[in-house]
């Protein structure tokens, strides 16, 4: 589902001529998850050298069956050649063990002579650790200078490429597999430029192909849109889903529900009695309580502060962060949410960089941030993760309605130099949903396509 016609006509035979005459960007169709489709790599992967390049090769079979490393042979693997080896769908670069500034060079020896190796929609993916988990500051400052490495690289890959840096703590180094799966997977096609930190984390997935099977979750406003998205995603990854939305859109919920085999709920999450409702509906014949809590309803009523009305403002904040602290807390409470539980929080680059004309929004989404940065130390107790997902721009209803200027440039001014897709935020959504992702909490994830706003 894409309204974006540029991106047709700039891969047309005449468009590609005349977008390239004048300098427009040119960006390309992404590839996405299908489904059905069990390798999350289907191309070669080439993997460095290194200590958790080595974790890395442990199961590196189980998400392609090309596996090429760079130098040296390895067991299993084929050395890659450069302008020899096949393209490049996939790559893994261990920079862990880069600790002098000296060092860094190691970025450019490994990167430059593969770069015109990369095949269409290609991930790359750095590992290294978190510069605060180091105390030596040289290692520290090391480890940061390969951040600005590859957010540059980033912003340096054509043909729908994406690179992330991931930090891996001591004793993460089981978390990898889940967190590979998604990164170098069409699941993360609209992520790019990102940094990551996995710490260590005692669930596991136990099948890849379902991953949250026996896990009930719960979406609000899933009656369109991206939280209709999440819902069917979630139930394809195997949770039972339970449909949150407005007494006006029970139909809808209605007979997603029962597409997906769930439950569905009408129920305005702002009114007095909603946590109430919402505990209530979620005990009972159905099953008790949640393990996955998606936050993703929410408005949008923009104006400049100077003619902000105390309703717009209201709006906004009562739908988009008091309900989900209110709800959030209240499932906690109440014990309705299970331990080693997931909560995530559909929150904005609004939210992280302002936007004009959204003081209340813009305000909203920025507290969703805080509360997942607030509450992640307190929850870990019990195993729960709390994160924020920050979407760009996503062509739903909310963006289909914006003035065209303003849309065209929400798509444009991005890396991958287009609008995301629901299913896009979805994907990072189940990601996060998964029993292994624990090992995620506190943090945002942007999903935006590496959106020059706030970045
Ligand atoms: N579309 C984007 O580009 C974009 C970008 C950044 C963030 N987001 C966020 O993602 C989320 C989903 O966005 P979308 O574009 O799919 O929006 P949408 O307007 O298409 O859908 C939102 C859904 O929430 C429901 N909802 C609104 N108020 C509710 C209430 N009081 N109780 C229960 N349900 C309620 C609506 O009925 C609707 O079904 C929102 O939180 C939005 O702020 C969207």
């Amino acid at each position: 589902m894409s309204s974006d016609r540029y991106i047709d006509f700039a891969n047309s035979d005449i468009g590609r001529r005349l977008v390239g005459a004048v300098g427009l960007p040119v960006p390309v169709h992404l590839e996405r998850w299908q489904a059905g489709r069990l390798r999350p790599i289907e191309g070669t992967l080439l993997i460095s050298a290194g200590p958790l390049a080595d974790h890395v090769r442990i199961f590196a079979q189980r998400l392609t069956d090309s596996l090429y490393s760079f130098g040296s042979d390895q067991p299993g693997a084929t050395a890659w050649v450069a302008e020899q080896g096949p393209k490049l769908k996939a790559v893994v670069f261990d920079a862990s063990t880069l600790v002098h500034a000296d060092q860094l060079k190691q970025l450019r020896e490994f990167f430059q002579p593969i770069l015109k190796s990369f095949d269409h929609s290609a991930h790359v993916l750095i590992l290294g650790r978190a510069p605060e988990s180091l105390s030596d500051p040289l290692a520290a400052s090391t480890q940061q200078a390969i951040e600005g490495f590859s957010r540059s690289l980033a912003k340096e890959m054509r043909n729908g490429g994406t690179v992330q840096l991931l930090h891996i703590d001591d004793g993460a180094e089981d978390q990898l597999e889940g967190a590979l799966r998604f990164f170098l997977s069409p699941k993360s096609a609209y992520i790019s430029g990102q940094v990551v930190r996995l710490r260590p984390c005692s669930t596991h997935v136990q099948d890849w192909s379902r991953p949250l099977s026996g896990r009930r979750a719960l979406v609000t406003g899933a009656a369109r849109g991206i939280g209709a998205a999440i819902a069917e995603t979630l139930a394809r990854d195997g949770a039972e889903v339970v449909l949150v939305d407005v007494p006006q859109a029970k139909a809808d919920i209605e007979a997603l529900a029962a597409r997906l085999g769930g439950q569905s709920l009408a129920l305005d999450i702002c009114a007095t009695d909603a946590a109430a409702q919402l505990i209530q509906g979620l005990s009972g014949h159905n099953g008790n309580g949640i393990d996955i809590v998606v936050h993703n309803a929410g408005i949008t009523r923009d104006k400049t502060l100077a003619n902000m009305t105390p309703e717009l403002w209201e709006a906004v904040l009562s739908v988009n962060l008091i309900a989900p602290q209110v709800l959030t807390k209240a499932l906690f409470d109440s014990g309705t949410l299970h331990d080693n539980g997931r909560v995530i929080l559909l929150a904005s680059i609004s939210g992280i960089a302002g936007n004009r004309g959204q003081t209340n929004y813009a305000a909203s989404k920025a507290g969703l941030i805080g509360l997942a940065k607030a509450w992640a130390p307190s929850l870990h107790e019990r195993g729960i993760s709390i994160n924020a997902v920050a979407p760009g721009f996503i062509e739903t209803k909310m963006t289909a309605d914006l003035p065209f200027a303003l849309r065209e440039a929400g798509r444009r001014m991005s890396s991958l130099g287009q609008g995301g897709l629901p299913q896009d935020v979805a994907e990072a959504v189940a990601w996060l949903s998964q029993p292994g992702t624990g090992a995620f909490s506190g943090q945002v994830l942007r999903v935006c396509g590496q959106s020059l706003i706030g970045a």
